[in-house]
């Protein structure tokens, strides 16, 4: 029932990135199934899973074609080593990543979570220069506002200061740049790319000798309040560093597999990154398996005879699990049968377009939009964009009012994040974004 269940889980569970004291005093959210792109809790409520179970989800729940993958894979095996052996699901999917990445990008690395992702090209970088001979480029410059997951060396490079301020003890420096942002600026969006990229450039023409790589969100920064890059940015931040000598990680892991409304967000500038990192939809929503896709030209640096020690020591217990690997497989292989990535870009122009009625709703500021993945920043006030104080929890009691109405948000802070699964058709974007709209009037109107 409702009450045990309730009670094991204040009694024995710790959440993440939650409050843990307010949660033991509410009645908090225990799902049970998934269906399509709804989710039921214990008590039988349905709720639209409006960002994708945290920016994840793809084609739904209880997927036919996924879960036969895993059941036929568990005929198989569950999982066996990739530490000097190989497994066919690893294989298969390895080949199939490479086939729809930015072209240029040749060998994946394996892991389970987009944090280890990242953290594993943080040291493909800087082992990379070591190889080459340049042991001084080991600095890395981020975006301020940047989120990479929460291990420490993601954690280095990011710089959302609620999260990160705590452990500055632990983390290596890294140097942070403003990415562009168009809302509360008065410049226009092409100055902005001038003026940011132009930073950029005095920074690497100074220090480029020290900086291993550059590591960015690209097109859309994401957990800092889904800020949309300016056109430009990316093409010419690529540019720079080229000219810099300076390898350019592009982090995915929220953008990646659809997203934003082609398969990677590198595409929509057409650049190739050095490093590429993944996962969340990888294997539509189902298990963790994360990558790192690297070029031949870092994968040669570490090539060597035993005695050169050149190997790149590291890798997870779980790297490469079958299961995993042959769910993402299946994932892929939807995505094209459904021609999904397409479906995106064609339906987020009718989000787009249902999105603009929400500035009827004098609360909201800035409605921000790349593919399926959107951000409504709430105001006290449009016209001076003054912003709601933290401690009114607007996003907060806007969320909780959507899961009055049948729908699962999280903000991010002031921010209402609306990620619905890539697979959800147009009736059901049109009801989830009935209630999106339903949820932000009732809150700021009620409270002012
Ligand atoms: N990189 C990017 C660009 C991400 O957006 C994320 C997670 C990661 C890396 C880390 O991937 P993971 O280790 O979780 O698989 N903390 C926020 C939501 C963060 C959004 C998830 N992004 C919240 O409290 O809602």
């Amino acid at each position: 029932t409702y009450e045990e269940m309730s009670k094991k889980n204040k009694e024995y569970l710790w959440h993440p990135f939650t409050q843990m004291k307010e949660y033991m005093e509410d009645n908090p959210l225990i799902i049970e199934r998934g269906e399509g792109r709804k989710l039921y809790d214990i008590q039988g409520n349905a709720y639209w899973d409006g960002v994708s179970s945290i920016w994840l989800n793809v084609h739904g729940h209880q997927v036919k074609e996924l879960d036969n993958a895993i059941t036929d894979q568990l005929e198989k095996i569950a999982h066996s080593t990739l530490l000097g052996m190989a497994n066919i699901p690893s294989i298969l999917l390895a080949e199939k990543v490479i086939e729809i990445m930015p072209k240029g990008l040749k060998k994946v690395f394996y892991s389970d979570a987009g944090a280890t992702a990242v953290e594993i090209a943080i040291k493909m970088a800087v082992q990379y220069w070591q190889h080459k001979g340049k042991k001084g480029k080991h600095k890395f410059i981020t975006m301020k506002e940047a989120y990479h997951g929460d291990t420490i060396g993601a954690v280095s490079v990011g710089a959302i200061d609620l999260y990160h301020e705590t452990f500055h003890a632990l983390l290596f420096p890294s140097i942070k740049l403003p990415y562009p942002y168009t809302y509360r600026s008065l410049h226009k969006q092409e100055e902005i790319v001038k003026k940011n990229l132009k930073e950029m450039e005095q920074l690497l023409r100074e220090q480029s000798h020290e900086i291993a790589a550059v590591i960015v969100e690209p097109i859309v920064q994401g957990a800092s309040g889904i800020i949309v890059m300016p056109e430009g940015y990316l093409k010419g931040l690529r540019e720079l560093c080229t000219q810099y000598n300076v390898l350019l990680i592009a982090d995915e892991v929220a953008t990646g597999f659809g997203r934003t409304g082609k398969m990677f967000a590198c595409e929509h500038e057409g650049v190739t990154p050095d490093l590429l990192t993944a996962g969340k939809g990888l294997t539509g929503g189902y298990l963790p398996v994360a990558i790192t896709v690297a070029t031949d030209e870092i994968y040669n640096a570490f090539l060597g005879d035993y005695e050169e020690q050149k190997t790149f020591f590291h890798g997870h217990s779980y790297t490469g699990n079958p299961l995993g690997c042959a769910v993402a497989l299946a994932n892929l292989e939807l995505f094209e049968t459904t021609n999904l990535v397409q479906e995106v870009a064609d339906k987020s122009v009718y989000i787009a377009n249902r999105l603009q009625d929400f500035y009827r709703l004098k609360h909201v500021g800035d409605i921000r939009q790349k593919g399926f993945m959107v951000g409504i920043e709430l105001v006290k006030d449009r016209e001076t964009e003054e912003p709601y104080s933290w401690t009114e929890r607007i996003g907060g009691l806007t969320c909780r009012r959507a899961r009055e109405l049948g729908m699962l948000l999280r903000p991010l802070g002031n921010v209402i994040v609306f990620m619905p699964p890539l697979a959800s058709t147009i009736e059901e974007l049109n009801e989830m974004i009935n209630v999106l709209y339903e949820a932000i009037a009732d809150t700021t109107e009620r409270e002012g």
